[in-house]
């Protein structure tokens, strides 16, 4: 018995492992950042916040759920549901929206991944030290505009990743997530109690919290909108494949909760370390992607131990990207595994050539293409707005109008452990408030 429950305590463990590894990445620190400074501020945050509430934790438990009852991979999972339900297997255009969304995105990601990696050589060299918001600034100018240097980052990031899933070890790597995601926590405290001494705090704050709603535009929700689907790596069909391994016990609203509580804490720490750096150093919150990699060696650079700390910062982040990353491969693998005669090494190889070279366009648009605009934006922007403005959201809205309105409402209160009340307020808000809240989104954007 007791031997029984301890199994299904560490499968759960798991499961909530592997869903926060994949959460947890870039999308915190780098993109949360760069979004609310491009977009003002307060209102981008509180927007986000109720986006992650209203429309992130239903779409979620909606995934899992999808996922749990189809066990298999999404595209197969929505058919054979759509199937059982009487339903057309066009159903299954959502588990195949959501597979091209992650190719698109591991894309950029990895070019990300790669400038991390190229911090974290940075940060052991010392090339950080000492220097003021010039010279910070100059050095991720430097590789912005060294397309050769970029590349070898990526290659590096993108290897990693590709060699992780080919030996199909992503299961191990969930130990490796229970004890850095903390270290990763306590660093984000170290790198905020730096902000509290800048004298900038209260700016910071301001900032982030205090909105000027009369900036707000279609477009700053639907930005807002979109980083929540990013952040919780929903309307991709990662989040349904992780539910085809959970088990029946599994309390899909709690871990649920568990889940966002994090992913959500880690992005407003990381706004609250590098808004305080941006204010005191007269640096400007729209810098845009690179706002992480100016602000944070500034910080690295000019406190006591800041090497050592820099070093450990971007070690782990780099850590936290590539358990997103390996997350975003896993399923255009798995797909190509289920659907084509290649073994899972030559489809990891196949697939992860095809992303690193979606990657070099992308990252050829911070120089030699930088002027090569399709409908006004780079390869780069256009790869980010596309999936996260566009596909993401449509994917999720699709799991979410699928449980809600294809499964039979009782059993799905039942498998929520929901009754009386709580069954009719997840009723509504799946029927109806986080699809309308989606599509108000998509309207007000237009
Ligand atoms: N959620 C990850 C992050 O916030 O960095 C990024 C990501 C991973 C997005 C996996 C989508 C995904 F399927
Ligand atoms: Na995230």
């Amino acid at each position: 018995m007791s031997k029984l429950s301890h199994a299904q305590w560490s499968s759960k463990m798991a499961f909530i492992l592997a869903a926060t590894g994949s959460a947890v990445g870039l999308g915190n620190i780098w993109r949360f950042s760069y979004m609310v400074g491009d977009s003002g501020g307060a209102a981008f945050v509180l927007i986000y916040l109720a986006c992650v509430a209203l429309v992130g934790l239903p779409i979620l438990v909606a995934e899992w759920l999808i996922g749990r009852r189809g066990q298999e991979n999404p595209i197969n999972s929505m058919v054979d549901l759509a199937r059982k339900n009487g339903r057309l297997p066009a159903w299954a255009l959502v588990g195949a929206s959501g597979v091209l969304a992650a190719f698109l995105i591991l894309s950029f990601y990895s070019v990300i991944g790669g400038w991390s990696l190229s911090y974290t050589l940075g940060s052991v060299t010392g090339a950080f030290t000492g220097q003021d918001a010039d010279g910070v600034s100059a050095i991720f100018t430097g590789l912005l505009g060294n397309p050769l240097a970029l590349t070898l980052w990526h290659t590096a990031f993108m290897a990693l990743v590709v060699w992780i899933v080919a030996r199909g070890v992503t299961k191990g790597l969930e130990g490796a997530v229970r004890t850095l995601m903390p270290a990763l926590v306590v660093l984000m405290l170290v790198l905020v109690g730096y902000g509290m001494t800048t004298g900038h705090f209260g700016e910071a704050l301001a900032f982030m919290f205090s909105p000027d709603w009369g900036a707000v535009t279609g477009e700053v929700v639907l930005a807002a909108m979109g980083q929540a689907f990013f952040t919780l790596s929903l309307g991709m069909g990662i989040m349904m494949a992780y539910g085809s391994y959970l088990g029946e016990d599994v309390n899909l609203i709690g871990t649920a909760r568990t889940v966002i509580i994090l992913d959500t804490a880690i992005a407003l720490l990381a706004g609250l370390a590098i808004f305080p750096i941006v204010f005191a150093n007269g640096l400007s919150p729209g810098e845009g992607p690179g706002l992480i990699f100016v602000t944070l060696p500034l910080a690295f650079g000019n406190m006591t131990g800041g090497m050592i700390l820099g070093l450990m910062f971007f070690l782990l982040l780099t850590f936290a990207a590539l358990t997103s990353a390996i997350s975003l491969l896993e399923p255009v693998v798995e797909l190509m595994e289920e659907r084509t005669p290649l073994s899972r090494v030559s489809a990891t190889l196949v697939g992860g050539v095809a992303v690193w070279a979606l990657g070099i366009a992308a990252l050829m648009s911070f120089n030699v293409w930088d002027d090569f605009l399709i409908l006004g934006l780079n390869v780069f922007d256009l790869l980010d707005t596309f999936t996260s403005k566009f596909l993401l959201p449509l994917t999720g809205l699709g799991a979410i109008l699928f449980v809600a309105w294809r499964l039979d409402r009782d059993s799905v209160a039942a498998e929520l452990n929901l009754s009386g009340g709580q069954a009719t307020l997840w009723h509504l808000v799946s029927r109806f408030v986080a699809p309308v809240g989606v599509i108000l989104v998509f309207v007000s954007s237009l």
